[in-house]
């Protein structure tokens, strides 16, 4: 049964969306089975893959259940559930359903067995697109990018978890925050390490993802960075992190 994990912040441009690339395909080299999900209508990660002219989406998987999931593969292990612009429109559409926060966790119920990992690119927002990514979710990662103010309104995405805990019952857990785009020579970039630590004790990852250029031309070329620069620092640091986090999850 796999593993679902939320990627989120609703601060925009913190590096969800290649976060969620890069793990992603890394945990499928690493020989497990992976499938992201695109639940942002700006339909980045679709777009990183190759993925921006598509028939069905997971809108489709939202409105009209009985249609299934739309997969597509980009290797054997590693799917992706592609994303497009009407996904904006679900927010609205969904919002009067009985069971409203809870549909993509029954639309991933449907598929969960056939994954060791479900990674959820999150929008930036903490609207109901969010909600129903956490509510799935048996965990969130929190990337932070290493700014002052990077941890500013975060408590608000604390309040949102700890309502699914309370109100809707679910138990995610908050399992870990990661810095992006590091540059230890910039203090406030040491600064923030101190601060995330003081706030989420013993949730740090220790692995720092480093500011790197090619992290930013891969998903240009359709790629992730283990096929576009397998020796960047950013292949190295996403190498780290799948590390760290399958070690955490005891594989
Ligand atoms: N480690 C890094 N080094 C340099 N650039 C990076 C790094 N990580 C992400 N970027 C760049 O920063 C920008 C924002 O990253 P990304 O799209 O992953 O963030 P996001 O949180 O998904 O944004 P949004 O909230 O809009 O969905 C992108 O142009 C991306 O290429
Ligand atoms: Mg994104």
């Amino acid at each position: 049964m796999a593993k679902v994990i939320a990627l989120a912040n609703h601060k925009g441009g913190v590096g969800k969306t290649t976060s969620t690339q890069n793990i992603g395909a890394g945990l499928s080299i690493a020989g497990h089975k992976v499938l992201l999900v695109d639940f942002d209508p700006q339909a980045n990660l679709s777009d990183a893959f190759g993925y921006d002219e598509v028939e069905r989406s997971i809108y489709d998987a939202l409105t009209n259940k009985k249609n299934g999931i739309p997969v597509a593969m980009v290797t054997e292990n590693l799917h992706i559930v592609p994303a497009d612009l009407d996904l904006s429109v679900a927010e609205i559409e969904l919002s009067g359903r009985t069971g409203r926060e809870f549909i993509l966790h029954e639309a991933l119920e449907t598929i969960k067995d056939q994954y060791d990992f479900i990674l959820i690119d999150c929008p930036p927002s903490l609207g109901l697109l969010t909600i129903n990514a956490l509510t799935a979710a048996d965990e969130v990662y929190i990337p932070l990018d290493s700014q002052y103010f990077s941890m500013k309104g975060l408590d608000k995405l604390m309040f949102v978890i700890n309502q699914i805990r309370g109100r809707l019952k679910q138990n995610v857990e908050i399992n870990g925050v990661f810095l992006t785009r590091f540059d230890s020579r910039v203090v406030v970039n040491r600064n923030v390490a101190e601060m995330v630590d003081n706030n989420f004790p013993g949730k740090l990852f220790k692995t720092r993802i480093r500011r790197n250029i090619a992290l930013v031309e891969a998903p240009i070329e359709d790629m992730h960075i283990f096929d576009y620069a397998p020796e960047s620092n950013g292949a190295k640091d996403y190498k780290l992190l799948v590390d760290e986090i399958l070690k955490l999850q005891g594989k």
